[in-house]
């Protein structure tokens, strides 16, 4: 079997309105933040279901605002998964504070309240009122939890985990939208969340963030950051109604979203919904399909959560198979289906590997399972014809690989 085209690992949804709001902006006069920006927010944070909705011009951009705005910075320490990509730790590093990788859950590949807990009563002590690491001296300051793949954390569990250890919380909910936990979204919780709207995300803006918090004082450090560090609503400024005078009172950062993007975002928002709906029906065929194929394993939705399917992942059986992850992509790839690998566990990447000085064997699940995961395509304007292709393919291969 095989395809006659090649089915790509993932492809925006842009539909004719997408492209309509986006050409009305670029023929309105105002490109930059403005209008369009402000109701996008007002829509999202309406839709998430909390107070306040920020937009900036990338999900990285809104996590190391919330941290900034927490007040995160040197001789801090913040825990975070291994399972993530390094959008979610670089930004820890951009304030001179420490990343403190935490090993992962074998199910879900997110983080779990049980393991902080192992984690900080092994490496930390409590003095005066603080909890200090035991050999880096560093103060335990924050909690960025990563929703892996869409599926969301135990965030209750973590939030309490939080407040008893005085954590602030940064929700990495790159992959979350829209995730709910017993009927509460992903970003309506008592924390700060950064959503992502790159263009392989459920909802794309091309490049593209949203903060959303319950805190007025945070959303507006977040929002006074993300331009410059300037006076309220500093963007008006070239607007009928705005004034020349503004006053920069913090040295910030150019992080605010065009309008053009958000044009593009509000569409995407109306859709979201109906993009879900078919994101849910791919990720059916896959589990029936692959119920087929015992050398695959496919991920499975807690109970009382809804996942964003943002991401497939599934997880070979290799000791059934002859080939290794690495030879496995490239069958599939020779058969015309895109993959890729979420995550390359961050504790091994060079840069981190060399500042923190991990040994293998220090995070057992994120090595165990790392090894062999594969994401399949999963996005809305994918068909059923689609789906079965990449079933068929799996189960060829697999089939020509077998131990
Ligand atoms: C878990 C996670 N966090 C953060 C980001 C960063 O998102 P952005 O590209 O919008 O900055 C990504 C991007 O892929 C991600 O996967």
């Amino acid at each position: 079997m095989g395809r006659t085209s090649f089915l790509p690992f993932a492809r925006p949804d842009i539909s004719e309105a997408e492209i309509e709001a986006v050409v009305a902006v670029l023929r309105s006069g105002w490109l930059t933040t403005g209008p369009e920006t402000k109701a996008f927010e007002q829509e999202f944070a309406r839709y998430i279901g909390v107070e306040h909705a920020v937009a900036l011009n990338s999900c990285t951009a809104a996590l190391h605002l919330a941290l900034e705005a927490f007040g995160v910075g040197p001789g801090d320490e913040v825990l975070t998964s291994t399972m993530t990509f390094t959008a979610t730790a670089e930004v820890v590093e951009y304030l001179g504070a420490r990343t403190r990788f935490v090993d992962v859950d074998r199910d879900t590949l997110n983080l779990s309240a049980e393991r902080l807990g192992e984690l900080v009563s092994r490496e930390y002590v409590r003095r005066n009122g603080e909890w200090r690491h035991r050999e880096s001296g560093g103060r335990l300051r924050g909690l960025v939890p990563v929703h892996f793949g869409g599926h969301p954390c135990d965030l209750g569990a973590l939030l309490d985990f939080a407040r008893e250890h005085e954590l602030v919380v940064v929700d990495d909910a790159a992959h979350a939208l829209p995730a709910s936990i017993e009927g509460r979204r992903v970003g309506a919780w008592d924390c700060a969340s950064a959503f992502s709207f790159y263009a392989t995300k459920t909802m794309t803006t091309g490049e593209g963030g949203m903060f959303c918090t319950n805190d007025e004082g945070l959303a507006s450090r977040v929002r006074m950051m993300g331009l410059h560090g300037i006076s309220r609503d500093a963007w008006k400024r070239y607007a009928a109604d705005g004034s020349w005078h503004y006053e920069v009172v913090e040295a910030g950062y150019k992080y605010n979203l065009t309008d053009i993007a958000a044009a593009l975002g509000r569409v995407q928002l109306r859709r979201l919904e109906s993009m879900l709906e078919r994101r849910e029906a791919v990720a059916g065929g896959y589990d029936v399909g692959f119920r087929l194929i015992p050398e695959v394993e496919t991920p499975q939705a807690q109970p009382g959560v809804k996942p964003a399917w943002h991401l497939y992942p599934i997880r070979l059986r290799l000791e059934q198979l002859q080939i290794d992850r690495r030879q496995f992509i490239a069958e599939l790839h020779r058969r015309g289906i895109g993959t890729s690998v979420h995550f390359i566990p961050l504790h091994s990447q060079p840069f981190y590997a060399k500042r923190y000085g991990y040994d293998p064997g220090d995070f057992p699940v994120a090595e165990a399972e790392y090894p062999r995961l594969v994401s399949l395509p999963i996005y809305s304007g994918m068909t059923e014809a689609d789906v079965d292709s990449v079933i068929g393919v799996v189960g060829e291969v697999v089939e020509c690989f077998r131990a």
